[in-house]
This record gives structure tokens, sequence and C-alpha cells, in this order.
């Protein structure tokens, strides 16, 4: 990585591009509140910069946005209504903006694979001359981005926004990727100069290239992967950020000492933590707040959220574990078995057709297959408290809140609705009738009547 690796800027402010309506999503959640590996897009902007350490973060938004600043705090917030432009939005920021004199990184919400050290490279070109420092990219497909245009002397002479770019111009490979480093002295003379006759009659940031150049100012232009710049404009636009950011996730995964048996196949969350030897089988989704310990063995078509598993536990395949599901170590839980809001202590078992919710089991108890903790009475949530070592057999119905002691056995098919204690056997199931020969003379009493009807009907004929 070059020398500008990311580092705290005293003299950093940046301001965050988000009031846009973002009409091409055709949702009535801002933008920006979309989700990418399970954290809002806005939020991995605010993470990217915040590796900067600037002195003061702005985030520019709409009216009607206050999702948004919730999720933003502590940055400070200011309201552009209506939204005229990136040029108008930044403007917005000027009483923000008072008293910040080194540089001021523009960067836009809608942008969020941006990495750290492509913002540090723009921020250091800044403060080796350049009075405006762009961000170029080249896409396979440069669509609709606005195109950069260089001059004779391959410097960067304006930026043109798609809609008012000539036929010529539309054949530049070479796209703007939005983020903008200005230094703080020169910004507001830049913005106030700016004009709204173009195409989308809007205050462009992207003017201020031209007008700086007007001025004698020194322009620079950096230049960023595709993948790293790549706006969320559309739906399609989403998915594409996904794919890429879970394409991230999963080399990281794999980087960090864990097995994917078929990467493409596993989605992760911005905050999803392995251990060392994880083996994740094909068709896992991990939801936010998933902690795996070392040596977890996952198995295919897992789905999983605010969950921890502890080390050497072995999980599913087909299984599900909601918020607040422990897995203490060695834990096994196996097929169609769904923890939610329950501890596993280490080495028990669940391993068939389960729902234990709002429970604490034991080390090594072992909980047959279908059994249900019944933890809901339509009102409210009741715990199950399993001991150690205890066993419930098949099909156990435990009426919440309810106990089982330490070792004790539960005889299958019960239905438990009083507390059992240490070592007992509880049995709550009716009683077997057993009546010998019963069967045969059933079947030959219903054979005898059947031969005796279709004589009569044959007869009849
Ligand atoms: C913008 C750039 C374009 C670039 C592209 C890269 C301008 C004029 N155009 O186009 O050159 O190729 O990004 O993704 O800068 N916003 C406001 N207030 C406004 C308008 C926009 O805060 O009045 C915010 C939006 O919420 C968004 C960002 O600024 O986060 C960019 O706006 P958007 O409308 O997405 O611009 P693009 O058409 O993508
Ligand atoms: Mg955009």
């Amino acid at each position: 990585m070059s020398h500008a690796g990311p580092e705290r800027h005293d003299r950093l402010a940046v301001v965050v591009l988000a009031a846009g309506k973002g009409v091409r999503m055709r949702s009535a959640m801002p933008k920006v509140m979309h989700r990418l590996a399970g954290l809002p897009i806005i939020l991995h902007v605010m993470r990217s910069v915040g590796a900067l350490e600037p002195e003061r973060t702005i985030v520019v938004l709409g009216a009607g946005m206050e999702a948004v600043a919730e999720a933003v705090r502590p940055a400070h917030v200011v309201v552009q209504e209506p939204p005229l432009g990136t040029g108008h939005a930044v403007l917005t920021a000027r009483d923000a903006l008072r008293g910040a004199d080194g540089t001021i990184l523009v960067v836009f919400g809608d942008t969020p694979l941006i990495a750290p050290e492509t913002l540090a490279r723009m921020v250091a070109a800044r403060e080796d001359g350049a009075a405006v420092v762009a961000l170029g990219f080249r896409p396979a497909d440069p669509g609709q981005y606005g195109r950069l245009v260089l001059a004779p002397d391959g410097s960067l002479d304006r930026i043109v926004e798609f809609k008012d770019t000539s036929a010529a111009e539309r054949a530049i490979g070479l796209c703007n990727g939005g983020a903008m480093a200005v230094e703080a002295a020169c910004l507001f003379g830049l913005l106030d100069g700016l004009c709204a006759e173009n195409a989308q009659k809007e205050y462009y940031l992207t003017d201020i290239v031209a007008a700086a150049r007007r001025a004698g100012l020194k322009i620079g232009v950096i230049e960023a992967g595709a993948d790293e710049v790549l706006g969320i404009n559309s739906r399609s636009d989403l998915a594409a950020a996904e794919a890429e950011m879970q394409r991230r996730l999963r080399e990281a995964a794999m980087a960090e000492g864990a097995t994917l048996i078929d990467p493409a196949t596993v989605y992760f969350s911005h905050d999803t933590k392995l251990g060392r030897d994880v083996i994740v089988g094909p068709n896992v989704f991990f939801g936010p707040g998933v902690t795996v310990g070392d040596r977890v063995t996952i198995k295919g078509f897992c789905y999983m959220e605010s969950a921890s598993i502890a080390e050497g536990a072995e999980v599913g395949p087909f299984a599900r574990l909601r918020p607040g599901a422990r897995l203490g170590p060695k834990v096994h839980v196996g097929n169609f078995v769904e923890i939610k809001n329950a501890t596993l202590d280490e080495g028990a078992k669940a391993n068939h057709l389960s729902y234990i919710g709002d429970a604490h089991v034991g080390a090594r108890a072992n909980i047959g297959a279908g059994t249900i903790t019944c933890n809901y009475d339509g009102f409210e949530k009741y715990p199950t408290e399993i001991g150690a070592g205890a066993f419930i057999g098949s099909d156990v119905t435990l009426v919440a809140p309810v106990k089982v002691g330490e070792g004790a056995y539960v005889g299958a098919g019960s239905v438990v609705t009083e507390d059992v204690p240490a070592d007992a056997l509880a049995l709550g199931r009716g009683q077997q009738i057993l009546r010998e020969g019963w069967a045969r003379s059933f079947r030959a009493r219903k054979q005898a009547a059947k031969s005796a009807r279709a004589k009569t009907e044959g007869g009849g004929k």
C-alpha cells in the first residue's frame, strides 16, 4: 500500500452528501438506508471516512430523513431542502464547516465500497499542492457516470455530467467517482460561482473543476478501481454492490483461516466474526451479529443472526439460529432445529427437529427429536430451564415456565407442565393399552363383511 495509509488528519473535514431522494430506487425509504451486507449503505461510507479520523464529519440530508440522522450519530447533520444538486448540498454545510482550514473531502453517501486508502490518497494529493482533487475510475460500462475531460497535456480540464455530454464526451472511458478533496480556503469561492444552467437545472459540485482551472488553480486526479466507486442509484446497482461486498467478505474469511466449501453460496454480514479452522458448507447465511469460535463446523443451509457459536460446535445442516442463540463449546445442533434467545452449555445436543426458545440447556443435556419449548401464551414469553446432563426424550412438549433438574429423564411424548426434580423421571402421556390378537380379529371381521356384501351385490344382477 502507498505511503498514504489512513492516519489521523487534524486539518481534514469531511462532508457526506446524502440529501438526494434516490428516486431511482423506487422506495419509501431513503436510498442510503438500504442495506449492504446487513449495514445501511451510508454507514459503510461513514466507516471508510472514519478511518481517516477527520477533525469533523458533516452529513447533508434531505427533509424528513430523521432515520438517517439517527443512524449516522454522532456526526453533525445539516438539512438541504430542497436538494438542488451536489454543489448546492456542499454549500448547505457552509456554517458547519466554519473554521475548517485544511482539506475538505466531499464523499457521496451512495458510494459505499470506497476504500479508506483511496480517500487518503486524495487527501495526500490535495496536501501536496492541488486545490481540487477529483476521483476517476474506468468502469467496464461507463453508463450514466459523469466523464472526466482531460486537457491536451493530460491534466483534468472539466467534468461533464452524462446528461450534458456530447457524443464525443460519452466515448470517454474515465468517469467521475464523485468524491472530491478541495482546499478549504478555495471551496466556497468556487461554489459561489456555480450556476444551474445545465440539463438537470442543478448546481453541480463537478463544475468546480472548470472554475478552479479558470482561476489557475492546480487540479489533481486520483484513480480508483471500478469496484470501489460503484454508485448506488437503483436496486440493480444495490445488487451489484452487494455482490462485490460479498466477494470481499468471502475472501477475507478465507484469508483469516476459514474453509468455505462453496464460497459463492455463503453470505456474510459486515460484522461476521469467524475463528480459525471454521468450516462452512454450501448455502449458509450469516445475518448481522454472528460470532463463530475456532474449529466450528457449519453444515449446509444454515441461517443465523445475532448468535454466538463457541469452539468445536457443530451446526446444521438446515439449522436456524435466531437472535440470542448462544451455543457453548462442542454443542451439536442438527437439522431443522430452531434456537432463539437460548443458551446451550458445553456439549449439549439438539440434533433433530426442535424449537428451543427462551431457554437454558445445561452441559451435556440431550434434547430428543421433535422437542418443543412452549414459551409463548399469546401474551408473554416464559423461560425453560434444563439442567446439566438431563435427557429429554423425543417429542417432548415443555410448557414454560418450567424446570427440568440436572440428570432428570423426561419420557418421549411427554407434555411437561410441572417442574421435574433432579435425577427424577417424568412421564406425562396417555397410558398405553394392549389387546393381544385384536388386530387379527378386526381384520377377519372386516374381510368377512366385505365378502358378504360383494356376494349380494353380484347376485342381484
Ligand atoms: C454523481 C456525479 C457524477 C458521478 C456520480 C458517481 C455530480 C453532479 N454528479 O452523479 O459525476 O459520476 O455521482 O456516482 O456530482 N445529493 C445531495 N443533494 C443534492 C443532490 C445529490 O445531497 O441536491 C447527494 C445524493 O444523495 C447522493 C450524492 O449526492 O448521495 C450523489 O447524487 P446523485 O444524484 O446520486 O448523483 P449521480 O447522478 O449519481
Ligand atoms: Mg449517485
